[in-house]
């Protein structure tokens, strides 16, 4: 009886996401490993709405071996999911960057002085391989600063390397990336080791920003579960997360 009701206030009190702006995520219909469809990317988008999202940044992955999107690819996607969105009546503020693979077709891009695409002003969002850090990210940070953008790495927490050695989190700080953990790693949804990293980079004050790198209804779920968004206000619940304009101040 006694847990009966315990569960129900629970059930209660778990609120919206600690955030409005949700700056990573794979809800473009057919472009990447995220959203396959117009139908999903809608429900996905609901989803993130009555979370309390309000402005999302919709990043697909630019993978010079998988997925080599570019402005039209990505442009003619968010157009496809806009007007959907507006059909519908989910009154989002949407728009779209990508999530750069620091891979050599990367080098390429700044190479061939290609734009890129930003989150805002000149960030970009950045990822690594899981399971073996670039010895040259140095020289690739050189060339991504010296072409006048500011990254952010995605899911620190996510890096094998970076588990092991937790004092990588500040150099790669020092180094001029900003962290941006995801949420459903406190949850402990990508294992224990990517949990135990998540907590050590926020409670260390290492990360301005998280975001739901929302690929499926899987991910939904488990944002939308209401324990999880009760853990996600305690670890979270003082901060000031996701605002652009701050992070650019101190960048
Ligand atoms: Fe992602």
């Amino acid at each position: 009886m006694f847990n009966f009701f315990k569960k129900k206030e629970k059930d209660i009190i778990p609120g919206l996401l600690p955030f409005s702006t949700d700056i990573h995520s794979h809800i473009l219909p057919g472009i990447d490993d995220g959203s396959p469809d117009i139908d999903t990317s809608l429900q996905l988008v609901q989803g993130l709405y009555d979370l309390g999202i309000r402005r999302s940044i919709a990043t697909p992955h630019i993978i010079g071996d998988m997925y080599r999107n570019n402005a039209s690819t990505i442009f003619a996607a968010l157009e496809k999911l806009k007007e959907a969105c507006a059909n519908a009546g989910i009154h989002i503020e949407l728009s779209a960057a990508a999530e750069y693979m620091l891979d050599d077709y990367f080098l390429e891009l700044l190479r061939n002085n290609e734009p890129l695409l930003t989150i805002q002003d000149n960030i970009i969002l950045t990822e690594i391989s899981y399971t073996s850090t670039p010895e040259n990210l140095d020289e690739i940070l050189n060339g991504i600063t010296a072409a006048g953008y500011v990254p952010i790495l995605a899911h620190p927490e996510r890096y094998h390397y970076f588990q092991q050695n937790l004092s990588g989190y500040q150099q790669l700080k020092e180094m001029g990336f900003i962290l941006q953990v995801n949420i459903l790693s406190l949850a402990g949804y990508y294992g224990k080791r990517a949990q135990k990293a998540a907590r050590f980079i926020l409670d260390n004050d290492l990360a301005p920003l998280v975001g739901t790198d929302l690929h499926h209804h899987r991910h939904l779920e488990a944002l939308s579960n209401a324990d999880n968004r009760i853990l996600f206000r305690e670890v979270l619940g003082d901060k000031v997360l996701n605002d652009l304009d701050l992070v650019l101040k101190t960048a």
